[in-house]
């Protein structure tokens, strides 16, 4: 894999500008980001198709939890966007990740990523759901369930990484947010970890946020976390 490709510039902002300005900035320093709900819905799917177009890679976190037809029909909206990664909630169960696995056939880039537990959930937030699982038992649990029903692989947090690389196997991806670097403080992620442990761990991919895109020098910031990953 691409060195640069390993790394994904997650663009949370509210507006077009910011994030084209981050993306400037950055320039052939970053080739892989990732767009949320937020920006989608204040900058449109235009933006999607710029960066593409800009030969950019992009993780389109929809999040999805929805009825099976309606997830098929926003899995396709992002293969026709050109996105590289959809995600989809893999707590909705087997038949929306199958629906969402089986729209993006004809996308061929496409890769379907199931969520499992986000990174700032703890023991006891799942309890407070009636889940009577530690997060490891529940990410695991759910990370079977989307491997089973064909999912491209899994976004989990760095601190469960190696498990699920055990459990999935090596083609499966492993998608880490809940990067920060060695010595930074970990804002509100639960299970965080640095981007040489995330990967030692197995992690395919490491989603890094804020420690790039609000540094005052983003393209440190990202070189940094580049040679934290030895690349
Ligand atoms: O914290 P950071 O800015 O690096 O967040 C980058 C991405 O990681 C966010 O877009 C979000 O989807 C994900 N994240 C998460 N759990 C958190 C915080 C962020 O999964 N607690």
């Amino acid at each position: 894999m691409e060195s640069t490709s390993r790394i994904i510039v997650a663009l949370d902002f509210d507006s077009r500008r910011a994030a084209e300005e981050v993306v400037d900035r950055l320039g052939d320093e970053c080739r892989f980001y990732k767009v949320g709900l937020e920006l989608l819905a204040a900058a449109g799917p235009d933006f999607i198709k710029h960066l593409v177009a800009e030969g950019h890679e992009v993780f389109l976190d929809l999040k999805l939890f929805e009825i099976p037809n309606s997830v098929a029909g926003a899995v396709r909206v992002a293969g026709a966007l050109g996105a590289s990664m959809v995600t989809v909630h893999s707590m909705g169960g087997t038949d929306i990740m199958a629906a969402a696995v089986a729209a993006a056939r004809d996308f061929p880039r496409l890769r379907v990523l199931a969520l499992t537990v986000v990174t700032s959930m703890t023991g006891s937030d799942l309890a407070d759901l009636g889940v009577n699982a530690s997060t490891e038992e529940q990410v695991l649990r759910l990370a079977r369930l989307a491997d089973g029903a064909g999912c491209h692989g899994v976004i989990a947090s760095p601190q469960e990484a190696a498990r699920l690389r055990g459990v999935l196997g090596s083609s499966s991806l492993i998608v880490t947010p809940g990067v920060t670097l060695p010595g930074e403080s970990p804002s509100e992620h639960a299970r965080p970890g640095t981007p040489r442990a995330a990967v030692a761990a197995g992690a395919s991919h490491i989603v890094v946020g804020r420690t790039v895109t609000r540094a005052e020098d983003p393209v440190a910031a990202v070189r940094l976390v580049r040679a934290d990953l030895g690349l």
